[in-house]
């Protein structure tokens, strides 16, 4: 058993703008040059993957299916915490017929190891995954979005079903249709968001949680670049570029920003973290990325 932190990526062969699902998508931008587009997405995916490489990280890949463009989005398929997956059940039918794929290959995932448990929302009950439930590693909940794609109903079947408390967070914009393109944690406890994405009774219940010294609020221009859906690795944050305010804030709390070029994705209104899903995510370490196998040998010996 290896503790690498694992991502799953999404093959970018059958990516493409077709559909508009969210006010970032217009098919219009993508098939005045299909061939041209697709051929920034392959090499802006393969930068992100390389990226993750070289920090450390190892990438599972799922392949793409044809007619099911947004697969590219694997934060989507599941809530993934101690090996255990949560299968979405997306909301549009666009994106409907992603879910018997992802089903399947996380089956894989479990029968080769690198997951314990596989299991399905109720019917009916729409969610997700990751991209609107969002582990935090220090306070050791998940912050989950509700008000756009994911039903608020979801929130406590995702409590009992992780056993792990879970503060519901209202999105207000359907340009902020998921949590994470205007929310995230990171490992020293600050959380990294755009106020004008929630509710006024969501975001005083994060002020309640998080301290003055702890909230980095991003404004609407730095929202608008889709830097904010950014996914970390230890201090590593790769995002796509955002502003140099943001930057200097992070990087003066001792994290490294990794700026990508990412604006094939962006058309879609997806950015790093929602291009990725964190498979070892662990509930015990507190920057989320050690590997629950090993906790689990270390809990048996
Ligand atoms: N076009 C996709 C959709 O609208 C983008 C999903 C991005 N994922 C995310 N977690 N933000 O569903």
């Amino acid at each position: 058993m290896t503790s690498v932190p694992t991502f799953l990526m999404t093959d970018p062969a059958h990516y493409e703008v077709s559909y508009s699902i969210n006010p970032w998508m217009e098919p219009s931008h993508w098939s005045a040059a299909p061939e041209e587009r697709h051929r920034q997405a392959v090499s802006c995916w393969r930068a992100l993957r390389q990226a993750l490489e070289q920090a450390g990280a190892r990438v599972e890949v799922v392949p793409g299916q044809p007619g099911l463009p947004d697969m590219l989005f694997p934060a989507n398929a599941a809530v993934v915490l101690d090996g255990c997956a949560l299968m979405a059940r997306f909301l549009y039918p666009e994106r409907q017929g992603e879910e018997p794929y992802f089903h399947a290959f996380f089956q894989q995932l479990r029968e080769q190891g690198h997951l314990r448990q596989v299991d399905l929302l109720p019917e009916g009950l729409i969610h997700e995954g990751a991209g609107d439930c969002i582990w935090d590693p220090l306070r050791r909940h998940f912050w989950v979005g509700w008000g756009q794609r994911s039903a608020y109903e979801a929130t406590a079947v995702i409590e009992k079903h992780f056993g792990f408390p879970v503060v519901p967070l209202q999105l207000v914009s359907p340009r902020y249709y998921h949590l994470d393109v205007c929310f995230y944690p990171l490992p020293g406890g600050e959380v990294v968001y755009y106020p004008g994405a929630l509710s006024e009774a969501s975001r005083a219940e994060i002020r309640r949680r998080v301290s003055d010294d702890l909230r980095i609020e991003a404004g609407e221009a730095e929202a608008e670049l889709l830097c904010l859906n950014a996914v970390n690795l230890g201090h590593d944050i790769f995002m796509a570029k955002g502003t140099p305010r943001l930057k200097d804030q992070l990087e003066a709390r001792g994290y490294r920003c990794i700026e990508l070029d990412l604006a094939p994705f962006i058309l879609s209104g997806g950015g790093a973290y929602c291009m990725t899903l964190h498979l070892d995510r662990s509930s015990a370490a507190q920057d989320g990325a050690a590997n629950w196998q090993q906790q689990d040998l270390q809990e048996i010996g």
